[in-house]
Protein backbone atom coordinates (compact mmCIF):
# COMPACT_ATOMS: atom_id res chain seq x y z
CA UNK A 1 0.00 0.00 0.00
CA UNK A 2 1.38 3.56 -0.49
CA UNK A 3 0.24 6.75 0.92
CA UNK A 4 1.02 9.86 -0.24
CA UNK A 5 1.18 13.23 1.67
CA UNK A 6 1.33 16.45 0.01
CA UNK A 7 3.10 19.63 0.78
CA UNK A 8 0.92 22.64 0.07
CA UNK A 9 3.05 25.28 -1.22
CA UNK A 10 1.66 27.05 -4.38
CA UNK A 11 3.86 26.57 -7.58
CA UNK A 12 6.00 24.86 -5.32
CA UNK A 13 4.06 22.05 -3.73
CA UNK A 14 5.14 18.68 -4.06
CA UNK A 15 4.25 14.87 -3.03
CA UNK A 16 5.77 12.81 -0.56
CA UNK A 17 5.13 9.38 -1.62
CA UNK A 18 5.74 6.64 1.35
CA UNK A 19 5.04 2.50 1.29
CA UNK A 20 7.14 -0.23 -1.00
CA UNK A 21 8.52 -0.80 -4.38
CA UNK A 22 7.83 2.66 -5.17
CA UNK A 23 8.69 4.54 -8.38
CA UNK A 24 10.93 7.24 -8.60
CA UNK A 25 10.39 10.11 -10.76
CA UNK A 26 6.55 10.84 -11.15
CA UNK A 27 6.66 14.47 -10.74
CA UNK A 28 8.86 14.42 -14.15
CA UNK A 29 7.21 12.83 -16.06
CA UNK A 30 8.57 10.71 -19.14
CA UNK A 31 11.02 12.72 -20.74
CA UNK A 32 14.24 11.75 -22.97
CA UNK A 33 14.98 15.73 -22.80
CA UNK A 34 15.95 15.41 -18.86
CA UNK A 35 19.45 14.83 -17.85
CA UNK A 36 19.55 13.27 -13.91
CA UNK A 37 22.64 13.57 -11.50
CA UNK A 38 21.79 10.39 -8.84
CA UNK A 39 23.95 11.44 -5.48
CA UNK A 40 24.40 8.63 -3.21
CA UNK A 41 27.02 7.69 -0.32
CA UNK A 42 29.31 4.83 -0.19
CA UNK A 43 27.16 2.77 1.85
CA UNK A 44 23.61 3.52 -0.08
CA UNK A 45 24.96 3.35 -3.82
CA UNK A 46 25.66 -0.18 -3.23
CA UNK A 47 22.50 -1.37 -2.23
CA UNK A 48 20.04 1.11 -3.94
CA UNK A 49 22.14 2.80 -6.77
CA UNK A 50 21.06 -0.01 -9.31
CA UNK A 51 17.64 0.30 -8.79
CA UNK A 52 17.40 3.86 -8.48
CA UNK A 53 18.93 4.53 -12.11
CA UNK A 54 16.92 2.10 -13.87
CA UNK A 55 13.80 4.01 -12.52
CA UNK A 56 14.74 6.82 -13.83
CA UNK A 57 16.44 5.52 -16.93
CA UNK A 58 12.95 3.44 -17.88
CA UNK A 59 11.19 7.01 -17.88
CA UNK A 60 13.55 8.03 -20.91
CA UNK A 61 16.14 9.90 -18.48
CA UNK A 62 19.82 10.26 -19.28
CA UNK A 63 21.27 9.32 -15.89
CA UNK A 64 24.37 9.85 -14.43
CA UNK A 65 25.68 8.93 -10.80
CA UNK A 66 28.23 10.50 -8.53
CA UNK A 67 28.96 8.94 -4.83
CA UNK A 68 30.33 10.80 -2.07
CA UNK A 69 32.10 9.15 1.06
CA UNK A 70 29.70 8.07 3.91
CA UNK A 71 29.60 10.10 6.83
CA UNK A 72 28.72 14.28 7.88
CA UNK A 73 32.22 15.48 6.42
CA UNK A 74 30.92 15.28 2.93
CA UNK A 75 28.24 18.15 3.79
CA UNK A 76 31.33 20.09 2.39
CA UNK A 77 31.57 23.13 0.38
CA UNK A 78 34.40 20.65 -1.47
CA UNK A 79 32.16 18.12 -2.14
CA UNK A 80 29.58 20.34 -3.24
CA UNK A 81 32.21 21.67 -5.84
CA UNK A 82 33.15 18.06 -7.08
CA UNK A 83 29.20 17.20 -7.81
CA UNK A 84 28.86 20.52 -9.83
CA UNK A 85 31.72 19.42 -12.18
CA UNK A 86 30.00 16.23 -12.16
CA UNK A 87 26.97 17.93 -13.30
CA UNK A 88 28.73 19.81 -15.99
CA UNK A 89 30.42 17.14 -17.35
CA UNK A 90 27.21 15.44 -17.52
CA UNK A 91 25.65 17.65 -19.50
CA UNK A 92 23.03 19.17 -17.58
CA UNK A 93 21.05 22.23 -18.07
CA UNK A 94 18.11 24.07 -16.64
CA UNK A 95 15.27 21.30 -17.33
CA UNK A 96 17.69 18.74 -15.50
CA UNK A 97 16.96 17.18 -12.12
CA UNK A 98 19.34 16.21 -9.19
CA UNK A 99 18.48 13.32 -6.63
CA UNK A 100 19.55 12.40 -3.48
CA UNK A 101 19.21 9.15 -2.74
CA UNK A 102 20.66 8.31 0.98
CA UNK A 103 20.55 9.76 4.60
CA UNK A 104 20.12 13.68 5.79
CA UNK A 105 23.70 13.96 4.45
CA UNK A 106 23.26 13.61 1.02
CA UNK A 107 19.78 14.36 1.12
CA UNK A 108 21.25 18.21 1.95
CA UNK A 109 24.50 18.21 -0.20
CA UNK A 110 22.73 17.31 -2.75
CA UNK A 111 19.67 20.11 -2.32
CA UNK A 112 22.30 22.42 -1.88
CA UNK A 113 23.42 21.77 -5.05
CA UNK A 114 20.59 21.62 -6.89
CA UNK A 115 19.57 25.10 -5.06
CA UNK A 116 22.50 26.50 -6.49
CA UNK A 117 23.82 25.03 -9.92
CA UNK A 118 22.10 26.93 -12.69
CA UNK A 119 20.81 28.80 -10.40
CA UNK A 120 18.45 25.75 -9.63
CA UNK A 121 17.41 22.32 -11.15
CA UNK A 122 14.80 20.12 -10.13
CA UNK A 123 15.30 18.54 -7.05
CA UNK A 124 14.56 14.78 -6.03
CA UNK A 125 14.38 13.46 -2.42
CA UNK A 126 14.76 9.52 -2.00
CA UNK A 127 15.78 9.38 1.59
CA UNK A 128 16.85 6.06 2.86
CA UNK A 129 17.11 6.96 6.52
CA UNK A 130 14.57 7.09 9.16
CA UNK A 131 15.27 10.78 10.24
CA UNK A 132 15.73 11.48 6.24
CA UNK A 133 11.99 9.93 5.97
CA UNK A 134 10.28 12.03 8.81
CA UNK A 135 12.56 15.38 8.64
CA UNK A 136 15.23 16.12 6.52
CA UNK A 137 13.96 15.20 3.05
CA UNK A 138 10.61 17.40 4.00
CA UNK A 139 10.66 20.99 3.90
CA UNK A 140 13.41 22.47 2.04
CA UNK A 141 16.03 22.80 4.19
CA UNK A 142 19.17 22.52 2.36
CA UNK A 143 23.06 23.29 3.41
CA UNK A 144 26.63 22.46 3.87
CA UNK A 145 28.76 22.46 6.88
CA UNK A 146 31.78 25.16 7.53
CA UNK A 147 34.83 24.12 9.52
CA UNK A 148 33.23 26.87 11.79
CA UNK A 149 29.84 24.95 12.21
CA UNK A 150 27.18 23.08 11.01
CA UNK A 151 24.99 23.84 8.18
CA UNK A 152 26.45 27.39 8.05
CA UNK A 153 25.99 28.14 4.52
CA UNK A 154 22.72 26.61 2.80
CA UNK A 155 19.04 27.56 0.81
CA UNK A 156 15.59 27.04 1.69
CA UNK A 157 14.53 24.63 -1.65
CA UNK A 158 11.68 22.66 -2.19
CA UNK A 159 12.53 19.38 -4.04
CA UNK A 160 9.76 18.27 -6.84
CA UNK A 161 8.93 14.72 -5.20
CA UNK A 162 10.10 12.64 -1.86
CA UNK A 163 10.04 8.95 -2.47
CA UNK A 164 10.45 7.12 0.69
CA UNK A 165 10.63 3.55 0.14
CA UNK A 166 9.98 1.83 3.34
CA UNK A 167 12.20 -1.23 2.23
CA UNK A 168 15.31 0.89 2.39
CA UNK A 169 15.27 0.56 6.21
CA UNK A 170 15.65 -3.14 6.35
CA UNK A 171 19.16 -2.59 5.92
CA UNK A 172 19.58 0.80 8.13
CA UNK A 173 22.42 -0.06 10.98
CA UNK A 174 20.09 -0.49 13.87
CA UNK A 175 21.70 2.36 16.00
CA UNK A 176 20.97 4.89 12.94
CA UNK A 177 17.23 3.34 12.92
CA UNK A 178 16.96 3.84 17.03
CA UNK A 179 18.33 7.75 16.47
CA UNK A 180 15.48 8.50 13.81
CA UNK A 181 13.02 7.67 16.44
CA UNK A 182 14.01 10.49 17.97
CA UNK A 183 12.92 12.70 15.85
CA UNK A 184 9.31 10.39 15.65
CA UNK A 185 8.69 11.15 19.18
CA UNK A 186 9.22 14.43 18.93
CA UNK A 187 6.31 14.82 16.11
CA UNK A 188 3.61 13.17 19.41
CA UNK A 189 5.40 16.14 21.78
CA UNK A 190 4.76 18.96 19.32
CA UNK A 191 1.47 18.00 17.86
CA UNK A 192 0.08 15.20 18.15
CA UNK A 193 -0.72 13.33 21.87
CA UNK A 194 -2.64 10.79 19.98
CA UNK A 195 0.42 9.91 17.74
CA UNK A 196 2.46 9.32 21.58
CA UNK A 197 0.15 6.92 22.51
CA UNK A 198 0.93 5.13 19.68
CA UNK A 199 4.43 4.71 19.76
CA UNK A 200 3.75 3.83 23.76
CA UNK A 201 1.31 1.33 22.65
CA UNK A 202 3.70 -0.30 19.86
CA UNK A 203 7.44 -0.29 21.02
CA UNK A 204 7.88 -3.40 20.16
CA UNK A 205 6.44 -2.99 16.67
CA UNK A 206 8.70 -0.14 16.13
CA UNK A 207 11.36 -1.85 17.20
CA UNK A 208 10.76 -4.43 14.82
CA UNK A 209 10.03 -2.19 12.12
CA UNK A 210 6.97 -3.48 11.54
CA UNK A 211 5.96 -1.57 7.86
CA UNK A 212 2.34 -1.34 8.35
CA UNK A 213 3.44 0.37 11.82
CA UNK A 214 6.37 2.33 9.90
CA UNK A 215 3.97 3.44 7.14
CA UNK A 216 1.59 5.19 9.38
CA UNK A 217 3.93 6.63 11.52
CA UNK A 218 6.24 8.12 8.47
CA UNK A 219 3.02 9.28 6.98
CA UNK A 220 1.53 11.12 9.78
CA UNK A 221 5.01 12.57 10.71
CA UNK A 222 4.95 14.17 7.38
CA UNK A 223 1.66 15.06 7.83
CA UNK A 224 2.83 17.06 10.53
CA UNK A 225 5.74 18.79 8.84
CA UNK A 226 4.00 19.24 5.80
CA UNK A 227 1.83 21.30 7.94
CA UNK A 228 4.23 22.94 9.90
CA UNK A 229 6.07 24.23 6.91
CA UNK A 230 2.54 25.65 4.56
CA UNK A 231 2.15 27.76 7.73
CA UNK A 232 5.71 29.09 7.84
CA UNK A 233 8.31 28.07 5.44
CA UNK A 234 11.01 30.29 6.58
CA UNK A 235 10.95 30.00 9.88
CA UNK A 236 9.40 33.12 11.22
CA UNK A 237 7.66 31.77 13.70
CA UNK A 238 5.72 28.60 13.73
CA UNK A 239 8.49 26.47 12.61
CA UNK A 240 10.79 26.59 15.25
CA UNK A 241 8.32 24.05 17.17
CA UNK A 242 10.31 21.51 15.17
CA UNK A 243 13.25 22.34 17.20
CA UNK A 244 11.91 20.86 19.87
CA UNK A 245 14.85 19.60 22.38
CA UNK A 246 17.24 20.66 19.62
CA UNK A 247 19.17 24.05 21.60
CA UNK A 248 20.17 21.66 23.98
CA UNK A 249 20.83 18.64 21.13
CA UNK A 250 22.92 20.87 19.56
CA UNK A 251 24.84 22.40 21.99
CA UNK A 252 25.71 18.68 23.56
CA UNK A 253 26.77 18.00 19.39
CA UNK A 254 29.36 21.12 19.72
CA UNK A 255 30.77 20.65 22.57
CA UNK A 256 31.10 15.96 22.50
CA UNK A 257 32.39 16.30 18.59
CA UNK A 258 30.05 15.34 16.13
CA UNK A 259 31.23 11.39 16.60
CA UNK A 260 29.90 10.92 19.59
CA UNK A 261 26.45 11.58 19.31
CA UNK A 262 23.80 10.65 16.75
CA UNK A 263 21.76 13.65 15.87
CA UNK A 264 18.49 11.74 16.91
CA UNK A 265 20.07 10.35 20.00
CA UNK A 266 21.36 14.22 21.33
CA UNK A 267 17.81 14.74 20.37
CA UNK A 268 16.38 12.70 22.93
CA UNK A 269 18.66 13.96 25.49
CA UNK A 270 17.58 17.37 24.69
CA UNK A 271 13.62 16.36 24.99
CA UNK A 272 14.74 15.34 28.33
CA UNK A 273 16.01 18.62 29.09
CA UNK A 274 13.30 20.90 27.56
CA UNK A 275 10.89 18.05 29.78
CA UNK A 276 12.50 19.37 32.72
CA UNK A 277 12.20 22.95 31.85
CA UNK A 278 8.92 22.53 30.81
CA UNK A 279 7.87 21.72 34.21
CA UNK A 280 9.48 24.46 35.82
CA UNK A 281 8.20 26.71 33.54
CA UNK A 282 5.60 25.97 31.09
CA UNK A 283 2.93 24.01 33.31
CA UNK A 284 3.93 20.73 31.66
CA UNK A 285 3.26 17.85 34.49
CA UNK A 286 5.58 15.59 35.99
CA UNK A 287 3.38 12.58 34.70
CA UNK A 288 3.75 13.86 31.09
CA UNK A 289 7.70 14.42 31.45
CA UNK A 290 8.01 11.12 32.94
CA UNK A 291 5.78 8.93 30.45
CA UNK A 292 8.41 10.95 27.96
CA UNK A 293 11.61 10.00 29.36
CA UNK A 294 9.79 6.27 29.63
CA UNK A 295 9.15 6.47 25.97
CA UNK A 296 12.89 7.28 25.44
CA UNK A 297 13.93 4.72 27.25
CA UNK A 298 11.81 1.91 26.32
CA UNK A 299 13.14 2.58 22.58
CA UNK A 300 16.45 2.32 23.35
CA UNK A 301 17.58 6.10 23.10
CA UNK A 302 19.88 7.55 25.79
CA UNK A 303 17.67 9.83 28.61
CA UNK A 304 20.63 10.62 30.65
CA UNK A 305 24.70 11.38 30.19
CA UNK A 306 27.09 9.37 32.10
CA UNK A 307 29.48 11.90 32.34
CA UNK A 308 28.06 15.48 32.04
CA UNK A 309 29.77 17.93 29.47
CA UNK A 310 31.26 21.24 31.56
CA UNK A 311 28.23 23.46 32.25
CA UNK A 312 29.85 26.73 30.84
CA UNK A 313 31.32 24.80 27.58
CA UNK A 314 27.46 23.51 27.17
CA UNK A 315 25.78 27.25 27.85
CA UNK A 316 27.86 29.06 25.82
CA UNK A 317 27.61 26.71 22.84
CA UNK A 318 23.40 27.18 23.66
CA UNK A 319 24.90 30.33 22.47
CA UNK A 320 25.90 29.89 19.03
CA UNK A 321 22.68 27.97 18.50
CA UNK A 322 20.80 29.75 15.07
CA UNK A 323 18.22 30.36 17.13
CA UNK A 324 19.64 32.45 20.06
CA UNK A 325 18.65 36.08 19.13
CA UNK A 326 20.98 39.01 21.26
CA UNK A 327 23.11 35.76 23.31
CA UNK A 328 19.49 34.59 24.67
CA UNK A 329 18.77 31.17 23.50
CA UNK A 330 15.02 30.47 22.95
CA UNK A 331 13.58 27.37 23.74
CA UNK A 332 10.39 25.27 22.83
CA UNK A 333 8.50 24.49 25.82
CA UNK A 334 6.08 22.07 26.51
CA UNK A 335 2.36 22.93 27.73
CA UNK A 336 1.15 19.28 27.49
CA UNK A 337 2.01 16.18 25.62
CA UNK A 338 0.71 17.34 21.75
CA UNK A 339 1.13 21.34 22.93
CA UNK A 340 4.10 23.11 22.98
CA UNK A 341 5.27 27.03 22.98
CA UNK A 342 7.98 28.50 21.16
CA UNK A 343 10.33 31.52 21.52
CA UNK A 344 10.59 30.94 25.20
CA UNK A 345 13.23 33.01 27.23
CA UNK A 346 14.59 30.56 30.03
CA UNK A 347 15.85 32.28 33.51
CA UNK A 348 19.89 31.79 33.37
CA UNK A 349 19.45 30.05 36.69
CA UNK A 350 17.04 27.31 35.45
CA UNK A 351 19.04 26.67 32.84
CA UNK A 352 21.83 25.70 34.71
CA UNK A 353 19.93 23.93 37.51
CA UNK A 354 18.75 21.60 34.93
CA UNK A 355 21.36 21.63 33.17
N1 LIG B 1 17.46 19.53 6.10
C1 LIG B 1 16.86 19.31 7.24
O1 LIG B 1 15.76 19.79 7.51
C2 LIG B 1 17.54 18.41 8.24
C3 LIG B 1 16.84 17.98 9.36
C4 LIG B 1 17.47 17.10 10.24
C5 LIG B 1 18.78 16.68 9.99
N2 LIG B 1 19.43 17.14 8.90
C6 LIG B 1 20.79 16.69 8.59
O2 LIG B 1 20.73 15.30 8.31
C7 LIG B 1 22.01 14.74 8.56
C8 LIG B 1 21.83 13.44 9.31
O3 LIG B 1 21.05 12.60 8.50
P1 LIG B 1 21.00 11.02 8.76
O4 LIG B 1 20.75 10.77 10.18
O5 LIG B 1 20.09 10.46 7.74
O6 LIG B 1 22.53 10.59 8.55
P2 LIG B 1 23.35 10.06 7.28
O7 LIG B 1 22.90 10.63 6.02
O8 LIG B 1 24.78 10.25 7.66
O9 LIG B 1 23.03 8.49 7.27
C9 LIG B 1 23.38 7.72 8.39
C10 LIG B 1 24.24 6.53 8.02
O10 LIG B 1 23.41 5.49 7.48
C11 LIG B 1 23.87 5.09 6.18
N3 LIG B 1 22.67 4.73 5.46
C12 LIG B 1 21.71 5.58 4.99
N4 LIG B 1 20.68 4.88 4.52
C13 LIG B 1 20.99 3.57 4.65
C14 LIG B 1 20.29 2.37 4.35
N5 LIG B 1 19.04 2.39 3.89
N6 LIG B 1 20.92 1.21 4.59
C15 LIG B 1 22.18 1.19 5.12
N7 LIG B 1 22.86 2.28 5.47
C16 LIG B 1 22.27 3.47 5.23
C17 LIG B 1 24.63 6.27 5.67
O11 LIG B 1 25.58 5.89 4.71
C18 LIG B 1 25.29 6.80 6.95
O12 LIG B 1 26.43 6.05 7.25
C19 LIG B 1 22.80 15.77 9.33
O13 LIG B 1 23.75 16.35 8.49
C20 LIG B 1 21.76 16.81 9.72
O14 LIG B 1 22.31 18.11 9.80
C21 LIG B 1 18.84 17.99 8.02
Amino acid sequence: MTEFVNVDLGSRSYNISIGSDLPIGTALGESSAITALVVSDTNVAPLYMERCVSLLEARGLTVTSAVVPAGELSKSLECAADLYSKAVDAGLDRRSVIVALGGGVVGDLAGFVAATFLRGVQFLQVPTTLLAMVDSSVGGKTAVDLPQGKNLVGAFYQPVEVVADLDSLDTLPEREYISGLGEVVKYGVIWDKGLFEYFEQNIDALLKRDKAVLLKIVKRCCEIKAEVVAQDEREGGLRAILNFGHTYAHALETVSGYDKWLHGEAVSLGMVYAAKLSVALSGFSENDAERLVTLLDKLGLPIKLDDAPDWAELRKAMDADKKTLNAVPRFVLAKRLGEVIFGCEVPEDALKAIG
